[in-house]
């Protein structure tokens, strides 16, 4: 039996429909260091209204808000808050990302940027020639650790703009979840205690999370961010961003070493951006478009492999095999020409023409694995010896709504507990470190930095996030996104390929082993959490790859739409990280 076959069979979807109360599938158990048991029940099947994200309590703060009547929108902004305060090693106020919204009234989806972007006074050097010491402990360079490493903050402005634009409650109705388990408590995650426990050295240094009993199932409150929810109820985004709390941010930051200003938090804007769509294997992809590279990188890797494989794929080596190569490509194209948007030009269009598909199909498509420089002219990469980060930072949630409408999300400080220290109760992002620090110098997650991300005043760095929502004829079946650094659309396309083209129930899908490649280094990780099939992992190698395992390839939180024979929404949130969905 294949080894991912045998793990589903501990993976069984729970068939959970329930009339008007919140039904969740039973916390999975699988989290932090060392590997963890496998989840029972991280799916569950619903009828209305559900949501997946990567903690059950988290999950049923936005199932509550869709049993209360509230929308896909109003459900996704209270996931996220509720998220802000049970995990901050993963996302919260001091953070940002993106969302991607379906209203189904309006047939009109609508992709809201709230990334974080550079300060004003940002320069290109402003890491390359850092001076200063490294201080001790995990992540420490300059763009991880303190206030240089912060970027402007976007979450506040996106959950406003997602409940003003799309929403049915107010922020202080959908503020409700979150504002009771600040001021409660609640116990922390086997998650949130690994992360505690691996970043302790710099928690101790910050006066609010010095204070946090971070062992597993002790009961965490959180009342200086309980004040911020309150008054971001009251208020709304200019709370934080044009107030006394804002100016008390700008200035810890300074504190830290930063240049964010309050005219900074002032200047920030959510940018509405329209998503990138391609039609591949009968379906309509609608992901990420940049500063995210990662829907371009899921849409050109679909594009080769719907040329190679032919329109029905067969799970198998040598289906792995295109895949990794397929990758190869984009994360070439990702260095040389992303950057923000606002700030330089993409050709988006020339970098998936026909002729370059083309060329980059052939190479994918035979026996053997390519460099990734086959695929492109050489890449510059001065610093070989990559970093690599654990799973840990950010977090993804899907929520579909009675109505039908579908919110994708994903958010993050980057890495755990962001630049690690608290600006008026709230974790402050090390978003700064997904801009090249120097031409060919690897971030956190190995990425090579490209010329065209350098920082630079209010610019966004370039992200893998993904969030992504497929269509058959016209209508949504599928909310998918991870979290994990690069691995992050190497991941979600896995997942969607699972369900959509293999046939996989959403439970088995997120489960399944995944592997990853980014290019540089060369490199084909596979799980060890998730171990591939011996024999595939053989095959692979026999085709030139070099095998090297990592904990796990992200984490994706996944509905699929059913309609046939009734409308039934499969939710999965992935063991790999312990979430179970909710919903009703
Ligand atoms: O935007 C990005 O691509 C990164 N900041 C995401 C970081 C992440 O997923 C951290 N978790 N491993």
């Amino acid at each position: 039996m294949k080894r991912w076959a045998a793990i589903g069979l501990w993976c069984v979807s729970a068939l959970l429909i329930v009339g008007a109360t919140v039904g969740v599938a039973t916390t999975g158990g699988a989290s932090g260091e060392p590997p963890p048991q496998p989840s029972v029940e991280h799916s569950g099947v619903f009828r209305d209204g559900a949501v997946a994200a990567d903690q059950l309590e988290a999950s049923k703060a936005g199932a509550e808000i869709l049993v209360a009547g509230g929308n896909a929108a109003d459900a996704a902004a209270a996931t996220m808050l509720a998220l802000g305060v049970l995990n901050p090693a993963s996302s919260g106020f001091g953070g940002g990302g993106f969302a991607l919204y379906y209203c189904v009234k309006e047939d009109k989806l609508t992709f809201l940027d709230f990334r974080e972007r550079a300060p004003a006074a940002a320069t290109p050097d402003m890491f390359e020639n850092f001076q200063g010491a490294t201080p001790p402990g995990p992540a420490a360079s300059p763009s991880q650790l303190g206030g240089l490493a912060a970027g402007v903050p976007g979450e506040p402005a996106g959950i406003a703009a997602l409940v003003d634009r799309f929403g049915s409650m107010s922020l202080s109705e959908v503020i409700g979840p979150a504002l009771r388990l600040a001021e409660e408590g609640f116990p922390v995650s086997p998650t949130l205690a690994a992360m505690g426990a691996a970043f302790k050295v710099q928690l101790d240094q910050d006066p609010v999370m010095s204070k946090w009993d971070l062992a597993p199932g002790a009961v965490l409150r959180r009342p200086s961010l309980a004040h911020v929810l309150r008054v971001f109820a009251k208020e709304g985004m200019k709370a934080l961003y044009n107030g006394p709390l804002g100016r008390e941010m700008a200035a810890v930051v300074q504190k830290h070493g930063g240049i964010m200003t309050f005219q900074d938090l002032r200047d920030y804007r959510v940018v509405t951006r329209k998503p990138l769509e391609v039609d591949l294997f009968g379906y309509r992809w609608v992901t990420a478009p940049p500063p995210s590279a990662g829907g371009f990188t899921m849409l050109q890797s679909l594009t080769i492999l719907e040329r190679v494989v032919g329109a029905k794929p067969v799970y198998g080596a040598s289906l792995l095999h295109t895949m990794a190569e397929s990758w190869k490509g984009p994360f070439v194209d990702r260095q040389r020409y992303f950057g923000d948007p606002a700030q330089i030009i993409q050709p988006l269009d020339r970098m998936m023409s026909p002729g370059r598909i083309e060329k980059r199909a052939a190479l994918a498509g035979g026996e053997k694995a390519n460099p990734a420089d086959a695929y492109d002219f050489p890449i510059v990469w001065t610093s070989p010896a990559a970093r690599t980060s654990d799973n840990a930072g950010t977090s993804h949630l899907c929520v579909v709504d009675v109505e039908g409408n579908v919110a994708a999300v994903t958010t993050t400080v980057n890495r755990p507990f962001g630049a690690r220290f608290t600006a008026a109760g709230i974790v402050m992002n090390d978003e700064m470190d997904d801009f090249a620090s120097g031409v060919g110098e690897s971030n956190a997650f190995g990425l090579v930095g490209g010329a065209p991300n350098l920082p630079g005043p209010r610019k966004r760095p370039v992200s893998t996030m993904s969030p992504t929502i497929v269509f058959k004829d016209g209508k949504p079946v599928l909310c998918v996104g991870a979290s994990g650094g690069s691995r992050i659309v190497t991941a979600t396309q896995q997942v969607a390929m699972n369900i959509l083209l293999l046939g996989m129930d959403a439970g088995h899908a997120v489960d399944a082993p995944r592997i990853h490649h980014q290019g540089f280094p060369e490199k084909l990780r596979v799980e060890t959490m998730m171990p591939l099939d011996d024999s595939l992992q053989d095959d692979l190698r026999a085709r030139g790859h070099v095998i090297e395992p990592i904990r796990n390839v992200a984490n994706v939180q996944a509905i699929q739409i059913v309609t046939e024979p009734e409308r039934r929404l499969h939710a999965a949130s992935d063991p790999r990280k312990g979430g179970s969905p909710a919903g009703h």
